[in-house]
């Protein structure tokens, strides 16, 4: 079973968006069973969904072992599963920090959680105990990106924290993806940050960009999947390339 974290400290880039509309085309159109789970405490991932009701179970009871992944999930339609994040997931990183083991804690809860084909995780804007739970506990990382000025810049620091849970708590961990977002080919700027990303990442960068989109900011606005809120768009069409993509590359 593939464990995918979307990360990006840098809020903002498109993360959400992404986990949102692959973790849809995986279910729809790839036959795949896939949990999302919402690991920042903004909701945004489950506010994309419709949720803006805190639910019962969330990843903040999980993380402070008063539940199991398992009981908080939701199912959103066949195949796709949330498991909800809340806003008291803010406190985890202080509640957190004086408890032995914690950049384990979803890792083990993970090991609990059967018959999916993925897991694709949503990471908030930070690289602290929650983004490093989240590295903990995933096979892969799928590193989401703004093509602007100043991208490649920020991912030094996400590299640093990378190689540190490789060498500490995660071996295993590998960057298999880099998704370009709100590209517009127009502007100068994003052409040169694109070209950049081909040099530094020539394998993990997926050929098919996401343009900017106005529409996938109503889609998520309007509690749904670009591919329901509208399947004829462009951007529907990209995010259906990236998602069949990474059936080839990470879950084949
Ligand atoms: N390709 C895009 N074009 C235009 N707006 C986008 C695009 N992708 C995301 N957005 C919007 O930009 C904002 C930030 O996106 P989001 O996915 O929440 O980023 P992150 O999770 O990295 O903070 C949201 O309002 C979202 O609807
Ligand atoms: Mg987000």
């Amino acid at each position: 079973m593939k464990i995918i974290t979307f990360a990006n400290h840098k809020g903002g880039v498109g993360k959400t968006t992404t986990v949102a509309n692959i973790g849809y085309a995986l279910a729809h159109h790839y036959k795949k069973k896939v949990l999302m789970i919402d690991m920042d405490p903004q909701t945004n991932l489950t506010a994309h969904f419709g949720i803006y009701e805190r639910p019962e179970r969330t990843m903040y009871e999980v993380l402070k072992g008063s539940a199991t992944i398992t009981e908080t999930i939701l199912r959103l339609s066949s195949n796709l599963y949330l498991a909800p994040s809340s806003l008291d997931v803010t406190n985890s990183d202080a509640e957190l920090q004086s408890v032995t083991g914690r950049e384990f804690l979803l890792s083990e809860a993970l090991d609990k959680v059967y018959g999916y084909d993925v897991i694709l995780i949503d990471t908030p804007p930070s690289l602290g105990v929650l983004t490093v739970n989240a590295f903990t506990a995933s096979t892969d990382i799928c590193i989401v990106v703004q093509t602007e000025f100043f991208a490649l810049q920020g991912l030094a620091k996400l590299y640093e924290i990378i190689g540190i849970v490789q060498k500490r708590t995660n071996p295993k961990l590998v960057i298999s993806g880099v998704i370009a977002t709100m590209f517009d080919k127009r502007k100068g700027m994003h052409c040169e940050a694109l070209q950049a990303l081909e040099t530094q990442f020539p394998k993990e960068l997926f050929a098919t960009h996401i343009t900017e989109a106005i529409a996938l900011v109503e889609a998520a606005s309007a509690g749904k999947s670009i591919f329901e809120y509208k399947p004829s768009s462009k951007v529907a069409e990209q995010y259906d390339e990236i998602a069949k993509a990474m059936v080839n590359r990470v879950l084949a």
